[in-house]
């Protein structure tokens, strides 16, 4: 396939969620809002004038409408995939079956079930795989950089590949990669189409050693090895100075009063802030502290556990009941511990980031958990913003621990009772060790900020390959 013949884009990334989303408003009209996160930061460090083109998936009926008159952001492609088609590829197979793969969340006597249905799912993740293929096809400069971004887009580099074999391509997987073992659950022409799939890149990104580790076992085991693919890692930082910056705004300020008045004066607090998402490991993390209450009273009324977890994926009925779960755990401990002047959980669900850096701001202790997190970028923010130092709880199995392991107080995510002791071990740190590790922790945190990560894996994909 050739290029259009206004096709100039030098540098391609192409994610599920883009970097803008739209709403219809009540008179009609279109609004727009900007995401954040790494990925916008790191397109941001090539420059405003770099011929780069972002293509997404819409995702909301106002996506799909901004598409449909022709609204849209310079810079940007939003590609308008069937609803059902679309609902098919990122609910039924990417959110149920791929991130259940690699996060290995599967109660495994009963799921997954591969029949007819999911067949059918698959087809449309095929074709919603081959919308994003075919539009970069379409945009791509001759000899072009193109950065596939994560599970949703498998089978993007290998389309691509047979499409325009004039390109440079790359993919970043963002969450962990599952051990063959885990792997061989997937029927086995739709493991190894996978594999392929992500084969037709020059070069796969990882977010640490042992995911990249564990693809390369995958592909021993299905595909006879990787061929000419690299590997490489990257392993996202922190945006420290966005995040400082961000987290000294008025609007942060003012929350952080709000968020006082809601622990009360004087006491300690152990902060955790995650999309409502199964990996998280939120439902073991409450029953720490409980336990935590429990066994050690000297901390009722003297700390607040302080829990954003903000909805995602709620599409998904397994989604919604742990919500609910959640929701019904901090209540269960707030009305069996509380007193009328301590409320031992203050959970927040509706998603607010100013009010997160303010909880970032006041955390004395900051819970990560997760039970297999790609890396988890919480870990490595909440210390960057503390004021005054904050301990770090933190799981073995986040990417995360790779670098911070050092000076946090790590955790076998599954041992509620090892995590209830660890809570109390952070909060009885001395404050001069607590803000030592902090400072050490920001560091190794921030050491590959978002614009070095994007250039990195940028120039390794230009350079020399082979
Ligand atoms: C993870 C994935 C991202 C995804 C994000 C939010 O971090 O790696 O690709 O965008 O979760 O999930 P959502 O389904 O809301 O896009």
């Amino acid at each position: 396939m050739a290029p259009s013949p206004d096709a100039a884009a030098q540098v391609l990334v192409a994610s599920n969620r883009g970097p803008v989303s739209y709403d219809v408003q009540d008179d009609g009209t279109l609004a727009s809002r900007r995401g954040g996160g790494g990925l916008v930061s790191g397109l941001s460090a090539i420059g405003p004038d770099a011929d780069a083109l972002w293509v997404c998936a819409a995702l909301s009926d106002g996506d799909r409408e901004a598409v449909r008159r022709g609204v849209g952001e310079d810079g940007v492609r939003m590609l308008d995939i069937p609803a059902d088609v679309y609902a098919d590829a990122y609910n039924g197979v990417a959110n149920s079956v791929l991130w259940f793969v690699h996060h290995m969340l599967y109660q495994t006597p009963v799921e997954p079930v591969f029949d007819a249905e999911f067949r059918r799912q698959w087809a449309s993740y095929e074709s919603y795989n081959r919308a994003f293929a075919e539009a970069l096809a379409e945009s791509a400069a001759e000899g072009a950089a193109v950065l596939v971004q994560d599970y949703h887009l498998s089978l993007v580099p290998g389309m691509l590949r047979a499409l325009r074999p004039d390109l440079r391509i790359g993919h970043f997987s963002h969450t962990p990669w599952a051990p063959p073992e885990y792997f061989r659950m997937l029927p086995d022409d739709i493991a190894e189409q996978l594999l392929r799939g992500m084969l037709g890149a020059d070069r796969l990104g990882f977010l640490t050693e042992r995911w990249a580790a564990a693809f390369r076992a995958c592909c021993a085991d299905r595909v006879g090895g990787l061929g000419t693919t690299e590997t490489g890692v990257h392993g996202l930082g922190a945006d420290a100075d966005f995040l400082r910056r961000r987290a000294h705004e008025a609007d942060v300020e003012e929350r952080i009063v709000a968020l006082r008045e809601e622990v009360g004066a004087g006491r300690r607090t152990i902060v955790r802030v995650d999309r409502t998402e199964l990996s998280k490991n939120i439902v073991r993390g409450l029953l720490s502290y409980r336990q935590l209450l429990d066994e050690r009273p000297e901390w009722r009324e003297r700390v607040v556990h302080v829990a954003f977890a903000y909805p995602s994926r709620q599409d998904l009925a397994v989604y919604r009941e742990y919500t609910a779960e959640v929701q019904r755990l901090a209540e269960e401990i707030n009305s069996g511990y509380g007193t009328a002047s301590w409320t031992p959980v203050v959970l927040h669900v509706k998603d607010d980031f100013a009010r997160s850096l303010a909880a970032y701001r006041i955390a004395d202790v900051a819970l990560v958990n997760p039970i297999r997190d790609g890396m988890n970028l919480v870990a490595k923010e909440v210390p960057v913003v503390s004021d005054e130092g904050c301990a770090l709880v933190l799981s073995r199995e986040a990417g995360a621990f790779e670098e911070l392991g050092e000076d946090a107080l790590v955790v076998n995510p599954y041992d509620v009772t090892a995590t209830a002791r660890a809570l109390h071990e952070a909060l009885t740190m001395p404050k001069a060790e607590r803000a030592e590790r902090a400072k050490r922790l920001s560091a190794a945190a921030t050491a590959l900020p978002p614009s070095q990560w994007f250039l990195d894996q940028l120039n390794a994909l230009r350079g020399p390959l082979g």
